[in-house]
C-alpha cells in the first residue's frame, strides 16, 4: 500500500501567490476596465541583452555541427564555465577551485536540495523573514512540526527588524544548518562583512554550516559590502554558497545557476572533502546537468562584453528601486532596501497589517504588491515592492502611490 510523504500536509506556504491572486482578480471582476499596476513578483522583465544571446545562439549552433555537437555533460558543468565562476570569486577576493563550483539549473533547486546532504536531526535555522523555500524543504524533511502564527515547531526563526537592522542576531543556542540570503529576498538588506565574520565564527564554533544565498549578488554596488561569503575568511571552512544567472542576466526562464561546496567544508561528523562528495554523489544520481545551451550563455554572462551589458542591466532595476524608493518616502512611508538590492522593503503606515495594506494599495492606488508577512511572522506589518518592472510601469505605480494613497 503506497503512502504519502505526510510533511506535504504541513506546508502552509503556496498560500501567498495564490492569495495575492485570488485579491487581485476579485478586484478586477468588481473594477472592470482597471488596469492593475504589478510590482509583487521578482521576475525579470528586460530583454537578455546581445552579448548574452550571441552566447546562447553559438551554444545552439554548436549542436548543428558534428564537430562541436555534444549530448550529456558533466553533471556539476562545462569546465570553461565552472572557470568562469570561479574566476568571478577571484575578482571579488576570493579562492574557489573550478573543482568546487556545481552548476545547476536554478538557485531554486539547489537552495530546496542542499539539505538533503545532512542529516534529518539538524536543528535549522532560517532569517525571519526569508525566501519560502528554505522553509519549506526543511518542512518536507520531516525536520519540522506543525505550525501557527508563530512559524513551525522545531525551526529556529531569527528575526530581522527594524531594531536589528533586518540581519539577525547569533541563533542563542546551538543550531545546526543557517540559511543566509544578502542581499536579502524580501527586504533588500545586504549584510556586511563584520556581521557576516560573526555568523562565520558561530559556524566554525559549532560546526554549523551556512548555506549562503546570493542569488542577488550582482545588484551590490557599494564596494563595501560583500558579494560572496568567502570574501570572510575561514568560510570555506563553514559556507556553502549558492548564485544564480537568473537576476544578474534575465535567465529566470532560461535557467542557470550554482552552487559552492569547498573541499574544506566541514560538519560535525564529516572532515574536509565528505561534503564536497556527498553533493557531487547527490547531483550525479538526481541530476543530469544544465542544459549544454544554457551554459554556453553562462559563459558569455562571465565575458567582459557580457558582464558589461548585463551590469548596465541591472543598474536600471536599481534605477527603478530608487524611483520606488524616493516616491514612497515622498509621501512619508518608510522604506528600507532598493540600494543595493532589486526588492524595497516598507513599513505599512498607519500600523496596518500586511494583508491590510495590500488591499489598501489594491484599491486606492491600482498596485499589487507582496505582502511581507506571506514571508515569515517577522514580515507582519511589512510589503515588498519589486523593481523588476518596465520604466513606464514603475513610474505609473510610483505616480499613482503619490497621488491616490490615503494616509
Ligand atoms: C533568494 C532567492 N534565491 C533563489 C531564487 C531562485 O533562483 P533561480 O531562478 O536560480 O531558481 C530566488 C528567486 O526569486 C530568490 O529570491
Amino acid at each position: 500500500m503506497a503512502k504519502v510523504n505526510k510533511n506535504y500536509q504541513k506546508l502552509s506556504a503556496g498560500y501567498l501567490f495564490p492569495e495575492i491572486a485570488r485579491r487581485t482578480n476579485l478586484f478586477l471582476n468588481e473594477n472592470p476596465g482597471v488596469q492593475v499596476m504589478r510590482l509583487g513578483i521578482g521576475d525579470t522583465t528586460e530583454p537578455i541583452v546581445p552579448a548574452v544571446l550571441n552566447g546562447l545562439h553559438k551554444g545552439v549552433d554548436d549542436l548543428g555541427r558534428v564537430e562541436t555537437y555534444s549530448g550529456y555533460g558533466p553533471s556539476e558543468g562545462i569546465d570553461s564555465l565552472r572557470k568562469g565562476i570561479a574566476n568571478f570569486y577571484k575578482e571579488n577576493g576570493a579562492h574557489i577551485d573550478p573543482s568546487e563550483v556545481f552548476v545547476s539549473d536554478g538557485a531554486k533547486s539547489d537552495s530546496a536540495n542542499i539539505q538533503g546532504i545532512f542529516s534529518e536531526d539538524c536543528v535549522v535555522a532560517v532569517q525571519d523573514p526569508a525566501y519560502p523555500v528554505y522553509v519549506d524543504s526543511n518542512v518536507i524533511a520531516g525536520r519540522t512540526g506543525l505550525s501557527d502564527d508563530n512559524g513551525y515547531e522545531g525551526l529556529v526563526y531569527m528575526p530581522c527588524t527594524e531594531d536589528n537592522g533586518f540581519f539577525p542576531e547569533l541563533p542563542k543556542g546551538k543550531v545546526d544548518l543557517i540559511y543566509l540570503c544578502s542581499p536579502n529576498n524580501p527586504t533588500g538588506n545586504v549584510a556586511t562583512k563584520v556581521q557576516l565574520k560573526a555568523f562565520v565564527d558561530y559556524a566554525r564554533e559549532h560546526k554549523a554550516v551556512i548555506f549562503f544565498d546570493s542569488a542577488y549578488a550582482s545588484f551590490i554596488t557599494d564596494p563595501t559590502l560583500p558579494k560572496s561569503i568567502y570574501e570572510i575568511e575561514g568560510a570555506s571552512e563553514c559556507a556553502i554558497e549558492l548564485n544564480s544567472f537568473s537576476k544578474t542576466a534575465g535567465f529566470t526562464g532560461v535557467r542557470l545557476a550554482w552552487t559552492i561546496v569547498p573541499e574544506a567544508c566541514l560538519a560535525e561528523d564529516a572532515e574536509a572533502g565528505v561534503l564536497h562528495s556527498l553533493w557531487t554523489r547527490r547531483q550525479n544520481t538526481f541530476f543530469n546537468g544544465a542544459s549544454n545551451v544554457v551554459q554556453a550563455g553562462g559563459v558569455s554572462v562571465l565575458s567582459a562584453e557580457g558582464k558589461e551589458q548585463t551590469d548596465n542591466q541591472v543598474a536600471f532595476y536599481l534605477e527603478n528601486a530608487s524611483i520606488i524608493n524616493s516616491g514612497l518616502q515622498s509621501v512619508g512611508i518608510t522604506t528600507y532596501g532598493g540600494g543595493n538590492a532589486p526588492y524595497v522593503w516598507l513599513k505599512a503606515p498607519g500600523g496596518l497589517t500586511s494583508w491590510e495594506f495590500f488591499d489598501k494599495l489594491l484599491n486606492e492606488c491600482h498596485v499589487v504588491g507582496t505582502p511581507g508577512s506571506g514571508f515569515g511572522p517577522a514580515g507582519e506589518g511589512f510589503f515588498r515592492l519589486s523593481a523588476f518592472g518596465h520604466r513606464e510601469n514603475v513610474e505609473a505605480a510610483v505616480s499613482s502611490i503619490k497621488m491616490n494613497l490615503k494616509i
